[in-house]
């Protein structure tokens, strides 16, 4: 036998041995920890809830790779697609790690979303739990949770804080636009992500200029830059360099609550009004909420508060340029509003803004078509079942909303941006939910609405948009 059959032939033996491990270990898992758990805890004749199909893919990787790859693709759907054709629903995998069983229908996502901590809690990658820690209110569960949640979402809801972000985003708006010229281009999402760092800076902890601001946001480039490394903290590891810009925010913040609480007790400003998240924290009378909680916390809320909008209001423009009749329809709607404004000479209320019917239905479409949070995830803490699927204790649980949202089931063309098709539809259904839901629904969603409104005002009533000569579908 010369060489290179010798090699084929060990080749061939290799790929052998590994599809036999492979499958042990799959097959292992699959017995072990899942059939385990049902016969353990479930009946499971035909007719009883059942163990959600799917394939566990490789050992360790499982179907990750597939599963970033579909993302990047031209066919982002595939993954959920196919398996949903092959197993359903709701079926298992293993991405990222873990063991997860995913779903893609409606009510069992709405399910798992409004179920408390005692079944489902709150689950992030290694790295993301190490960078926010153990008290971030995007960990947290029980009462602590229940009251930090409470307080954040009244105060980001409240009409002063709605009138102040009015003002502020006419103001950043006014200075960025002024600059824009015909011969340079303008990369919105960097433009709409200045805007919504600042007034989110502002929101929480009344950072709004100079070197402070500089300082804070450079700090938070390094901080989430970590959220995507791997999970070692060591000198010279990304996650140590996030993490080393966190402590100095969380020290900037813990200084700035030191000067709040001086300046309250030597009655040196009025502090019956809370202007920022971390006076309507201070003002808890509860001790749980101490100072470096809540330093911290203002960090990470952050984190969910200072992509999403950019990422909203960039989406809400190229849909709109993909679409000349919904374009005119929200100039028009606009630049009425505008003059009607100018000939009473009114200010512009944050309600004027969120009750044009045309401008929310923009949204709410490009919230559904755009899926700016693709996903949310859990750790069953029981073994639950729902809709006669069983999530087993300790499995991973991701409620993938992007499915729901595209599913011909719920939407008619759903690939087609049609906002009128909110004129008729509620809203509050399970196939809508690019909030969340339940106890962690997001407490900016109100903030998030009312910034991308603004910025989509100024927008069209400053410049005339040119469709994409693309023409349009029907
Ligand atoms: C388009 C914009 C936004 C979208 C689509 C969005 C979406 C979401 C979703 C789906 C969740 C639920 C996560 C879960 O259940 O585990 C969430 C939670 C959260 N969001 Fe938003 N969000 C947006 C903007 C904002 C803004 C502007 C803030 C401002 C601070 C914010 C703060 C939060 C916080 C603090 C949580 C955690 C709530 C908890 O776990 O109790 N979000 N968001």
């Amino acid at each position: 036998m010369d060489i290179s059959s010798s090699l084929l032939l060990l080749s061939f033996f290799l790929f052998v041995i590994i599809i036999f491990i492979f499958n042990k270990i799959n097959g292992l898992r699959t017995s072990s920890v899942s059939k385990k758990k049902l016969t353990d805890h479930v009946s499971t004749h035909s007719y009883g809830p059942r163990f959600p199909q799917g394939s566990l893919g490789w050992p360790i990787l499982g179907e990750t790779i597939e599963f970033v790859s579909s993302a990047y693709s031209d066919y982002p759907e595939s993954f959920m697609d196919k398996r949903q054709l092959m197993y359903g629903r709701v079926f298992k995998s293993h991405i990222f790690g873990t063991a997860t069983i995913v779903s893609t229908d409606a009510e069992v996502n709405k399910a798992v979303l409004q179920s408390d901590s005692t079944a489902f809690v709150p689950f992030y990658p290694k790295t993301v739990r190490e960078l926010m820690g153990k008290s971030s209110i995007l960990l947290i569960n029980g009462s602590l949770h229940r009251r930090f949640h409470g307080l954040v979402g009244s105060f980001l809801k409240s009409p002063p804080l709605k009138a102040q972000i009015v003002r502020d985003m006419h103001k950043f708006l006014s200075e960025s636009m002024d600059l824009w010229s015909e011969d340079q281009p303008v990369l919105l999402q960097d433009v709409s992500k200045n805007v919504a760092f600042k007034v989110l800076a502002k929101a929480l902890i009344s950072v709004e200029k100079g070197e402070e601001l500089e300082e804070l946001k450079e700090e938070f480039e390094q901080f989430i830059r970590g959220l995507m490394s791997l999970p070692i903290n060591l000198p010279g590891t990304q996650l140590h360099r996030s993490l080393q810009a966190k402590k100095k925010m969380v020290k900037q913040v813990e200084k700035i609550i030191g000067d709040k609480v001086r300046r309250a007790k030597n009655k040196e400003e009025d502090g019956a009004v809370a202007k920022d998240v971390v006076d309507v924290l201070l003002k808890d009378s509860s001790e749980k909420l101490t100072h470096n909680l809540i330093a911290n916390n203002m960090i990470d809320m952050m984190i969910p508060g200072h992509d999403s909008v950019p990422v909203l209001i960039t989406l809400a423009v190229k849909f709109l340029s993909d679409s000349p009749t919904a374009l005119h329809f929200l100039t028009e709607e606009n630049m009425e509003l505008k003059s009607l404004k100018e000939m009473t000479g009114e200010q512009l209320y944050w309600n004027d803004y969120l009750s044009l019917p045309f401008t929310q239905k923009v949204i709410t479409e490009t919230l559904r078509m755009g899926n700016v949070i693709i996903g949310v995830m859990r750790k069953a803490m029981k073994d639950v079942e729902i809709k006669g699927y069983v999530i087993p204790k300790g499995w991973c649980f991701l409620a993938y909303l992007r499915s729901v949202h595209l599913d011909k089931l719920h939407y008619d063309s759903p690939y087609k941006f049609n906002p009128w098709r909110w004129q008729e539809r509620d809203m509050n259904t399970s196939s809508f939910s690019p909030f969340g839901g339940g106890q962690r629904l997001c407490p900016g969603l109100d903030l998030a609405r009312l910034e991308a409104s603004i910025f989509l005002h100024h927008l069209v009533t400053r410049f005339r948009l040119e469709p994409l000569s693309r023409p349009e579908r029907n």
